[in-house]
């Protein structure tokens, strides 16, 4: 099995640490071929925030050359790790910066096949903080969530008794991963998944010239097609589909409201609004 270990961190820190102590634990369990990347060494600058890879295609990133690099290399991992430590209660800029970049996969998820595991270097107190990035993420993306697991590695030396507990936390999410790993059982939807679908599918089709790109994804998957009930067929729970097409209806009685309809369909692309000039 591949592994990609997607590192928003220093190479020579705790953080590094961890993660090669997990591999080490996880390959006593599984066989793995396991490649490391440093988020910082693919040197991708900051998200203009130009809203071009969701709304016109990651293709038409100014950056997309050097996003493309570590998106590929996740495409052909089968199991992909991102680990960072906390840092201002969140992940680090680089490994948020990469997730910015990679934000429209959450748009048109295409990781369906792989699964992710999520690490972190923080005290419980960052703990809610640093996992929501990287699991809306990745739950985003498409991968199927492994497992999680934070250790708290402060620029401290630990107690011998203190790190033997941190070692066995660590095995013991190593055993429970590899079981999940292992396990031949398609991802289990979330109601959140399911919502996610049908709220991004209805706003590209109620303004298909500025979501351009989403809405060639989801005609391209079916997803208008009254049968279709995720982005990939899958079993998606009766409840959630049925909550899914009302939360669809509400979504579009909300939007077209609080939408200059005749405006937008003149507009092409990403739209801003001037708070002075009636809006033109
Ligand atoms: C810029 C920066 C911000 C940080 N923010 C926090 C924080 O908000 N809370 C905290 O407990 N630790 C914080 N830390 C400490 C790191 O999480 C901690 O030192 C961690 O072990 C660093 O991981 P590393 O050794 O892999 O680099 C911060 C460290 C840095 C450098």
């Amino acid at each position: 099995m591949k592994v990609l270990a997607v590192m928003g961190c220093s190479k020579f820190g705790n953080t590094t640490e961890i993660v090669k102590y997990f591999i080490k634990s996880l390959s006593q369990k599984v066989d793995i071929q396991v490649e490391y990347l440093y988020v910082a060494d693919a040197g991708i600058e900051f998200c203009v925030g130009c809203h071009n890879c969701i709304m016109l295609g990651e293709k038409k990133c100014p950056h997309y050359q050097k996003v493309r690099l570590v998106e590929e290399k996740m495409m052909s991992a089968d199991t992909v790790i991102l680990a960072s430590p906390g840092y201002m209660f969140s992940v680090t800029a680089v490994l948020k910066n990469f997730l910015d970049h990679a934000a429209y996969n959450c748009h048109r998820p295409k990781y369906f096949d792989k699964k992710m595991i999520l690490i972190g270097n923080f005290s419980k107190w960052q703990k809610k903080g640093a996992f929501i990035p990287m699991e809306s993420w990745a739950s985003g993306a498409g991968f199927d969530i492994a497992g999680k697991f934070f250790i708290d590695m402060m620029p401290f030396p630990d107690s011998e008794n203190v790190l033997n507990k941190k070692r066995e936390t660590i095995e013991k999410a190593a055993f429970k991963i590899s079981k999940k790993l292992i396990s031949e059982n398609p991802r289990k939807l979330k109601f959140g998944d399911v919502a996610v679908f049908h709220t991004f599918k209805v706003l590209s089709k109620i303004a298909p010239n500025i979501l351009i790109a989403d809405n060639e994804y989801f005609i391209e998957n079916k997803a208008f097609d009254s049968e279709t009930k995720w982005y990939i067929k899958t079993k998606v729970p009766i409840l959630y589909h049925w909550a899914g097409k009302l939360m669809e209806k509400i979504v579009k009685r909300q939007v077209i409201k609080a939408t200059d309809m005749e405006k937008l369909k003149n507009v092409k692309g990403r739209h801003v609004t001037r708070l002075e000039n009636n809006g033109n």
